[in-house]
């Protein structure tokens, strides 16, 4: 419909535009101080705030200007888990305060240091206190230590002009704090599993028939604070209780691998309904694992996260790619209605991490679509309703947290303008008098007389970092904790990895693999670019120019057909079974190989295994996307550069016998290599390689992941043929093609034109877009989600053009290529993998196989040795000739 209308709607955008010409902000330098300057005036606003109306009170009452002690109800946990009696708020700034308003960090470092005392008869939260207070005063104490001891130094590193403070003085008794704090922890350790109690009374210790139920993250995510406070202070204590829970939690995953919600402290079961995902009560395990892999140089922990993290992208991840709902641990099913909540919106900023950029981007992108639907993150959210489930906004910072993060590792200004956005959202809807004030609703835009301590030492915090132009210190030993603290650890205070350790990381090769940005027609473009950003507006949104999924009366979706590519990600991790495929033998399921058949060499790191039969491999997506990398063979972990050598001579009667379905990829974005060839030659031969642009391939039509007689991967150059007339393809053409048909968009459906192209003998269309001006205003803020006509016509033919493909390229790639046609050339197209080396010289040409068997460039790789999981190859394995790799 929409697109039969484009004539009338040129018409009208045109119009539109001349008088909405869109206005970029260029994110200089100056600019970029500009905001953080503002982020720090919020800063200073709250922070005053809190010392003038509710000092030495937890926390502020923001719109009342009033302090905020415990609730009298024991039962109010939101309130009194948070409410020590000891200066919460201050205490949780307090590391923030050097960065942002250090000429109040002197008098908040004495306040805590002569006035704060953890004698309280009161019952916290153990998790809320440790990441709140002890994190704060362990990172403190740190910045303390960093400062000089001569005076007038540190008067001037601290910006003052006064000599004689001496906030250094205050380093033990920080110290002594955080031991009192932690000491008082203790006994809600004292579980025949190790997993500690969640709450617990600072003077009296655990309350008798206090409730054994915790939470994964809660019970799981101490290991940074008590491991530093261990380190600083030589007793191992700390360390031992705090790991000693994280591992008695990761030994009871299920045989997926996939950790539970809620526990049960003394007796150590997952308690109903079992859900696994990455949110609320599970969020700060899988960042711990990581992070404590960092801080502390250790890769037990790194093990840890890799396998829980492939967990997650395995099971709790979409099939798309793009939301991380909970999953029924053992059973995999989903909750009903199923939801995400804001807490998760900290992973991209942990996949970054990680070196998952690209997980990152996707995720990220469907928090960015919530924020600008509701000017904040609702607390939970129904992804398949598109429904508000809570609609509160505490003033979290997890999502800003994912934008710094990301920036930092994109440098894309997208993300700059992001964050833009939540900080004029964050003066127009929460700041009050003195303060700022939690959304009780997103929706309506009612507040609550609360303000987390968060606010300051978190939100603002990522908010001012995310603008700050400073580059980073390029610190090893250094994190975030999950409340924003910083804590570093000097080599000294590293722990030599155990020799065996060592001995097993030979030839190990931790990297990531650089960020690329996304590039249209040979130029460097930003996320809002990329093909699948209208996707993750769409899942938010509802396709469509109108915000509304396209829906008959008895309420059947119509995706089918269009042009909004869904998006599919590869499965991350699956099992591979190495069997005679003639056989018929089922290989034992047994996953610890003997030893016979395996042997690892000490010297290189690299394992070689001798018998294939019955081995049972578990391949892991790669992070730079190209395939997959064998992780395990049973027992044995295999780490990033190390290989596997197959020296089985029967290899070659035994192929992969996947336990999982294959990931049925299918690209959403691929490269296309565009050449000419002589007059008399056939493309491919003398081909002369013009232009490399990206496509998008459509939801109908061929898959082109498919290696089947037709156009793809595997065919080579093709020839594209532009038709003199009839050249958007919208009438039936009256000559025979052979080869691709380049045509432009408009006046009809997509569907029409490959139709057209399939009936005349074409292989398939490359459909030229709109020029840019055009195509900015099809849907506000530039983004043009492209529909096909809904017409009952269009699914009736769809068996027709099953075979044929089709491919969108954008305009000025369109240009590009038929400036190069002007005078007769030929040119022929060729499709590769988003990330396929490019080589620009040098490329052999060959046809598909008819009968639909590999071709001749896969045959050389499997020759080299290779082993294929669909189209992906398996990068680490090599199958070779001789014993001795
Ligand atoms: C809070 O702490 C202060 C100082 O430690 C103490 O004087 C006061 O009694 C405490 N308040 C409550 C309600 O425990
Ligand atoms: C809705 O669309 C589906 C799929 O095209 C079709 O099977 C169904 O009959 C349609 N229902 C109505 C009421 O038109």
């Amino acid at each position: 419909m929409i697109l039969r209308q484009t004539a009338w709607l040129f018409a009208l955008l045109t119009l539109l535009l001349s008088c909405h010409l869109p206005t970029v902000v260029a994110f200089d330098n100056a600019r970029r101080i500009q905001l953080r300057e503002e982020v720090r005036k919020l800063f200073v606003h709250g922070y005053q705030g809190y010392m003038k109306y509710a000092y030495p009170a937890d926390n502020l009452k923001p719109i009342s200007c009033t302090p905020l002690g415990r609730d009298p109800d024991v039962t109010n946990f939101g309130i009194n888990d948070i409410s020590p009696n000891a200066s919460l708020t201050l205490l949780d700034v307090l590391s923030t305060l050097p960065l942002i308003h250090l000429s109040a960090f002197p008098d908040a470092v004495r306040r805590v240091a002569t006035e704060i005392s953890f004698d309280q008869n009161v019952k916290v939260q153990v998790f809320e206190m440790t990441i709140r207070a002890l994190g704060a005063l362990l990172s403190t104490y740190q910045f303390l230590d960093s400062l000089p001891d001569d005076l007038s130094l540190q008067a001037k590193r601290l910006g003052m002009k006064r000599k004689k403070v001496n906030v250094k003085q205050y380093q033990a008794r920080l110290l002594d704090l955080a031991i009192d704090l932690a000491n008082r922890f203790k006994p809600a350790f004292e579980t025949p599993s190790g997993i500690p109690y969640a709450r617990i009374n600072l003077r009296h210790g655990m309350d008798k028939g206090e409730s054994v139920e915790t939470c994964l993250a809660g019970a799981g995510s101490l290991i940074l604070e008590f491991g530093v406070l261990s380190r600083l202070t030589g007793d191992e204590t700390y360390e031992n209780l705090a790991k000693r829970a994280f591992l008695a939690l990761w030994n009871r995953r299920s045989s997926n691998n996939l950790l539970g919600n809620t526990i049960g402290a003394s007796h150590g079961h997952w308690l109903a309904p079992g859900l696994s995902g990455v949110g609320a009560g599970m969020d700060s395990f899988f960042e711990y694992s990581l992070k404590a892999s960092i801080l502390f140089a250790d890769d037990s922990y790194l093990d840890v996260f890799q396998d829980a993290y492939a967990a997650v992208q395995t099971n709790v991840r979409t099939p798309d790619g793009f939301i991380y709902r909970p999953v029924q641990m053992k059973h995999l099913h989903t909750a009903n209605p199923s939801t995400i909540d804001s807490l998760s919106a900290f992973l991209p900023g942990l996949q970054v991490l990680s070196g998952d950029i690209e997980s990152a981007i996707q995720n990220h992108m469907i928090w960015w679509n919530l924020w600008r639907k509701y000017s904040a993150t609702p607390e939970v959210w129904a992804w398949q309703e598109r429904r508000v489930e809570w609609a509160g906004w505490p003033l979290r910072p997890e999502y800003i947290e994912s934008t710094y993060y990301l920036y930092q590792a994109t440098k894309d200004p997208f993300y700059l303008r992001v964050g833009e956005r939540v900080l004029r959202d964050i003066v127009r809807r929460v700041k009050t008098k003195c303060g700022f004030a939690i959304l009780r609703n997103v929706e309506t835009g009612e507040l609550e007389d609360r303000m987390e301590s968060f606010m300051l030492s978190e939100t603002l915090k990522y908010l001012y970092m995310l603008f700050d132009p400073t580059p980073l210190p390029r610190l090893t030993n250094s994190v975030f904790t999950t409340e924003g603290h910083t804590l570093s650890l000097p080599h000294g205070q590293l722990r030599t990895p155990s020799f065996v350790r060592r001995a097993m990381h030979r030839g190990e090769n931790q990297q990531c693999p650089v960020y690329r940005n996304p590039e249209l027609g040979g130029l460097v473009v930003g996320i809002e670019r990329r093909a699948d950003y209208d996707y993750a507006r769409s899942v938010v949104y509802g396709p469509g120019l109108e915000g509304v999924w396209a829906e008959n009366e008895s309420g059947v979706k119509w995706w089918e057909g269009g042009f909004c590519v869904i998006p599919k990600a590869p499965k991350w991790s699956f099992d591979l079974v190495l069997a005679p495929s003639e056989s018929g033998i089922l290989p034992t399921t047994s996953h610890s190989p003997p030893s016979n058949k395996i042997h690892r060499d000490d010297q290189t790191g690299n394992f070689v295994i001798s018998d294939i039969q019955g081995i049972i491999l578990t391949v892991r997506w790669r992070l730079d996307r190209t395939g997959y990398d064998v992780s395990s063979i049973g027992p044995h972990r295999i780490r990033p550069g190390q290989k596997v050598y197959i020296s089985d001579p029967t290899i070659s009667h035994h192929v992969p016998i996947p336990q999982t379905p294959l990931p049925s990829h299918l690209p959403v974005e691929l490269v296309l290599r565009f050449s000419t060839y002589l007059n008399s030659a056939t493309p491919g031969e003398t081909n002369n390689v013009f232009l490399h642009a990206i496509g998008s391939t459509a939801t109908f039509g061929r898959a082109f992941s498919s290696n089947t007689y037709g156009w793809g991967f595997i065919s080579g150059p093709v020839p594209l043929i532009r038709p003199i007339e009839n050249s958007q393809g919208c009438l039936p053409f009256d000559e025979t093609y052979m080869g691709i048909l380049l045509l432009d968009r408009g006046e009809c459906s997509f569907i029409s034109k490959l139709l057209h192209a399939t009936r005349a003998g074409a292989a398939g269309v490359i459909v030229v877009g709109f020029p840019q001006e055009i195509q900015q205003t099809l849907v506000g803020e530039g983004q043009g989600l492209i529909r096909p006509s809904a017409e009952e016509e269009s699914l009736k033919i769809s068996e027709e053009i099953a075979q044929s493909g089709m491919i969108y390229v954008d305009h000025k790639i369109g240009q590009g290529v038929l400036k190069e046609m002007k005078d007769g050339v030929k040119v022929a197209v060729e499709l590769l993998h988003m990330d396929q080396p490019i080589q620009v010289t040098g490329h052999e040409g060959k046809v598909e196989d008819e009968d639909g068997s590999v071709s001749d460039r896969q045959k050389e790789d499997i020759s080299r040795g290779k082993i294929f999981v669909g189209e992906w190859a398996v990068h680490n394995i090599h199958i070779i000739n001789s014993n001795i790799p």
